[in-house]
């Protein structure tokens, strides 16, 4: 009976690299009062770790080298000195990297029993799927008909965003990398419009996806991609800032802000978020997505690798776009 962990032994420069990680094992230790042991069944990778993996500060700590990888999980209680969870209990907490993590019942909470399968409870029904709720309805305020541009378009955020814009009765334009993920957005995910980045035609084919501008840029990218959507910007227009991805393994920080302009001419708004600023309404979100959901209209890809030692390199596709869709590791069944 061991716990396997996966440890930051140092900080990455630049795209991480697998060497940065180790694989540790502990005998476990016996429980103390109000602690429960959990086998973990799904590990989420998200971009925002690249950012804890940094010494830089921050809007919350970052890992020092030697800690166990920062991440939420949805794990089974197989051992309990809590009343709150019993052995068996299905719950998530962020225990990080860890196979048979032992937590306080205080850092748990139970998933949502309707949520099914379970793993949405790391993706379109859990945080990333939060994210695109919550940041497009409160900054964003959609009104029917406006168009919405969104980078990283198949992704965990970016399918979610687009998806809720069409609900909401948007023109959804989505960027990605691929013909494949563009192919994706358009036939599966019934955007209006997919646009992909690397090809040499971006500009013009984002040109001709915007005839009527762009009201609303959700950005999860940064770097060249949004600088060409700016220049899409209707007048009163509304930029939410999620996600940089294309900036996090950056030597040095980019000169600031050079773009404005585009801002002051079309009288447009701009605005970064955490997510965890809705925590407290995350319940909102869960039965607003679930609905859409259980209507057939909300629909997800999930890109899953089994086997917690092979975190680190999947933790890489984040960055080279191999996944596609929401990035699990499935820990045990
Ligand atoms: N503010 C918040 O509270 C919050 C919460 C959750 C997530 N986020 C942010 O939201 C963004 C999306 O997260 P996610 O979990 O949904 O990830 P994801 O979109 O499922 O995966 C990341 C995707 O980013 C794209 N990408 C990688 N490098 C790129 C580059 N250099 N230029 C353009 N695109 C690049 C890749 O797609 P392509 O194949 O299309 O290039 C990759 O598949 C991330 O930036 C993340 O940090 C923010």
């Amino acid at each position: 009976m061991t716990n396997k962990k996966i440890i930051m032994t140092s900080r990455p420069t630049g795209l991480p690299k697998e060497s940065n990680f180790s694989l540790q094992e502990d005998s476990q230790a016996s429980l103390n009062q109000g602690q429960i042991r959990l086998k973990t069944l799904w590990l989420s990778l998200d971009p925002y770790m690249r950012g804890r993996m940094s010494a830089a500060k921050s809007y919350t700590a970052g890992m020092n080298e030697g800690n166990v990888m920062t991440g939420e999980i949805i794990g089974k209680v197989t051992e309990s000195e809590s009343k709150k969870f019993p052995e068996g209990s299905i719950v998530l907490t962020r225990s990080g990297w860890q196979s048979e993590p032992v937590v306080g019942e205080n850092e748990v909470s139970l998933v949502d029993p309707r949520i099914d399968p379970l793993s949405l409870a790391l993706g379109t029904i859990g945080m990333p799927g939060l994210t695109a709720y919550f940041s497009l309805t409160r900054i964003g305020k959609p009104k029917k008909g406006e168009t919405i541009v969104v980078s990283a378009g198949s992704g965990a955020v970016g399918a979610t965003v687009g998806q809720i814009g069409k609900h909401l009765g948007c023109k959804v334009v989505g960027i990605a990398g691929s013909d494949e993920k563009v192919k994706y957005m358009v036939d599966d995910l019934n955007f209006d419009a997919g646009v992909n980045y690397k090809k040499e035609t971006f500009k013009e084919d984002l040109k001709s996806s915007t005839a009527e501008g762009c009201d609303i840029y959700f950005d999860n990218v940064g770097g060249p991609v949004t600088d060409a959507v700016l220049d899409r910007l209707n007048t009163f227009s509304r930029v939410i800032v999620c996600g940089q991805i294309s900036q996090y393994n950056n030597l040095k920080n980019e000169d600031g802000p050079r773009n404005f302009h585009k801002f002051l001419r079309n009288q447009a708004k701009l605005e970064g978020f955490i997510v965890y600023r809705w925590a407290e309404e995350y319940q909102e979100g869960i039965d607003f997505l679930l609905k859409l959901k259980e209507s057939g209209f909300l629909k997800y890809r999930e890109t899953v690798v089994e086997g917690i030692e092979n975190a680190p390199e999947a933790f890489l596709k984040l960055f080279s776009g191999e996944n596609f869709g929401k990035l699990l590791i499935k820990v045990a069944e």
